[in-house]
């Protein structure tokens, strides 16, 4: 096999949290720190793909891709993505998105004058699920995180949003996931799937970029 499977194969990855304001100095947010989704650009960068990251904000350094576009909102990273996808090969999606944002975010600081506040909150676009459904997709790889059910939810959501690809974790109790070095994951595809046992993050996603590619050659190659 070469060594460089993905030269000139154009991705496009999203990765890390979303911000979604509450007011002009409050977020929801999420415990993601970008580091698979990082890890995994640099992965298939080293592939010889040419990789743009569309990240929400982390603390961490780098990767080295072709290109970065840093977002804050949901909204703002499915604006970045459907502007592009087309343009693109692959497209990966590692991003924790908000599911929900404010439905009206306040222009000035919420005061704490009532003992009860209650926040209206509005369904956010399934961005993975956008792309997939485009008249042209590009190869699609989506992640699930599951507390229960891994293999079971993630397949039924690889057929739901039409997906090429998908990378479950199980989250909760001793395993990885957010916030941890380390993680396992279940790749699951139409008609196969692969376990990558517990490993540091940077050689899971080496591992997981190498099975992207030999998916993407195969599915490519039909
Ligand atoms: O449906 P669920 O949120 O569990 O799906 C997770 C997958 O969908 C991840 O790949 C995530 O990046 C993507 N996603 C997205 N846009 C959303 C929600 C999830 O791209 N609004």
């Amino acid at each position: 096999l070469a060594a460089r499977p993905l030269v000139d194969v154009r991705v496009l990855l999203t990765a890390g949290p979303t911000r979604e304001p509450l007011d002009p100095v409050r977020f929801l947010g999420n415990r993601s720190s970008g580091r698979m989704g990082f890890a995994l650009a640099d992965a298939l960068e080293a592939l010889g793909a040419r990789v743009t990251l569309i990240t929400g904000p982390t603390s961490l350094p780098g990767p080295r891709v072709t290109e970065r576009v840093d977002v804050e909102t949901a909204l703002e990273m499915h604006g970045a993505v459907m502007s592009r996808a087309t343009e693109y090969d692959i497209f990966v999606a590692t991003a924790a998105v908000a599911d929900y944002r404010s439905a009206a975010p306040a222009e000035n600081k919420i005061k704490k004058n009532a003992d009860e506040l209650t926040l209206r909150l509005v369904r956010n676009p399934d961005i993975l699920a956008e792309v997939a459904a485009l008249p042209l997709p590009p190869f699609t790889v989506g992640f699930a995180a599951e507390t229960d059910r891994v293999e079971e939810y993630a397949r039924d959501k690889l057929n739901r949003k039409g997906l090429n690809m998908i990378a479950a974790n199980h989250v909760g109790g001793a395993q990885g996931g957010f916030e941890r070095a380390e993680n396992a994951l279940t790749v699951i595809w139409h008609d196969g799937q692969r376990e990558l046992p517990m490993m540091d993050k940077t050689r899971l996603a080496r591992e997981l970029a190498a099975l992207i590619a030999e998916r993407y050659q195969e599915h490519h190659a039909a």
